[in-house]
């Protein structure tokens, strides 16, 4: 059995623990550690978690090691991180980068995280390995509970998310619009969304206006469709054009030269929002992203899900959907339309 912690939202707890037990009907045992993270062992090789379609589990990350917080606890980290790395595989790949991913799940009792963190980084000094300045190599995740550390060992690839915990940080720019700015810069990362530079972008549901800031920034020319007012420093902008209508309007009135990418961030009824996207599809080149958010309600997420996956399989390969950090009651769809890509200028 393999050792896991994975992540999700608080409230998707039972969805994320039943993803994880479909892929794992074996599984030995399992507790919540805390909100939102779940420890499993597993018949899983640990590389199987991170192809394995999930939606609303965020991250996965081997536990190989329990150190009880106790005297000598840091000590013992020390050695661990020394005895593993010093070892094959690990010391074939030492001129590779490695990050300490640390989280703490809940309260902690006394001052040992500090003193485990600086005996892991003394350990990484010893065995000479390189300590990652920007995207590591291989992530060394420590959890830190009241009653132990949990340490684990992988290949970044082999995670879910390349981020501790699956939280991924944006820094706060002074000229942020909004918060849902954070959405698509972590969609457009997270599904390897292409966005080209000096592309058209169309954006339903735009107000106010952060999305739009987001593809601006990525050298598109954005048609940013919203009844509601955009903030002024999109509304000047000479290549945003600001259509003060409704998608649905929008996408049965106008015609035109097809679009290199659509995002959809409206505020609406999931089944509804993605009736829009499959006709949107018409006005998007072959080959060419979509980013959708599905609004969920208080309950029954997933078959709110499933209803619009059934309509927007009709038009678009659908790549993935997921519950990403910057997602509250939403997902995140990534689509494609059929076809093979055209250049932006096509
Ligand atoms: C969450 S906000 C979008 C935020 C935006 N992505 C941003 O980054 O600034 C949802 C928006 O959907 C818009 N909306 C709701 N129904 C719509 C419709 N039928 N057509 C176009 N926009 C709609 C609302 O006016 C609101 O501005």
């Amino acid at each position: 059995m393999n050792e896991v912690l994975f992540t999700c939202q608080p409230d998707a707890e039972k969805l994320a623990l039943s993803e994880m037990r479909e892929h794992a009907r074996h599984a030995a045992a399992f507790r919540w550690i805390t909100a939102g993270v779940g420890l499993l062992a597993a018949e899983r090789e640990f590389s199987y978690w991170s192809s394995a379609p999930m939606v609303y589990v965020r991250h996965v990350c081997p536990v190989d090691a329990h150190i009880p917080m106790a005297e000598g606890a840091a000590e013992q980290a020390r050695r661990y991180i020394l005895q593993t790395l010093g070892s094959p595989p690990y010391s074939t790949h030492t001129a590779e980068s490695f990050a300490v991913q640390a989280r703490t799940l809940g309260p902690l009792g006394g001052g040992t995280k500090g003193a485990a963190l600086d005996a892991i980084d003394q350990a990484l000094a010893d065995v000479g390995v390189k300590r990652a300045s920007g995207a590591p190599d291989w992530a060394i995740s420590c959890a830190f509970t009241r009653d132990e550390i949990m340490l684990g060992i992988s290949h970044v690839s082999q995670n879910k998310s390349p981020w501790a915990g699956g939280c991924r940080p944006f820094a706060r720019s002074g000229e942020l619009i909004c918060r849902s700015e954070f959405k698509l810069l972590e969609a457009i990362e997270a599904f390897d969304i292409c966005a080209p530079h000096g592309g058209r972008a169309l954006d339903l549901g735009a107000s106010p206006g952060g999305w739009t800031r987001v593809l601006r920034n990525s050298g598109m020319r954005v048609t940013a469709v919203d009844p509601a007012e955009l903030d002024p420093r999109v509304a000047v902008d000479p290549l945003v054009e600001h259509i003060r209508t409704t998608g649905q309007r929008y996408l049965s009135d106008s015609s035109g030269a097809p679009f290199d990418i659509i995002v959809n961030d409206m505020k609406m009824d999931a089944e509804l929002s993605a009736d829009i996207m499959a006709q949107a599809a018409a006005r998007l080149k072959p080959g060419a992203d979509a980013v959708l958010t599905l609004k969920l309600p208080a309950r029954d997420w997933q078959s709110r899900i499933n209803a619009a996956r059934n309509i927007l399989a009709k038009s678009y390969v659908i790549r993935d959907i997921r519950q990403l950090f910057h997602n509250r009651c939403e997902v995140t769809c990534a689509l494609t339309t059929h076809g093979a890509a055209l250049p932006p200028d096509a």
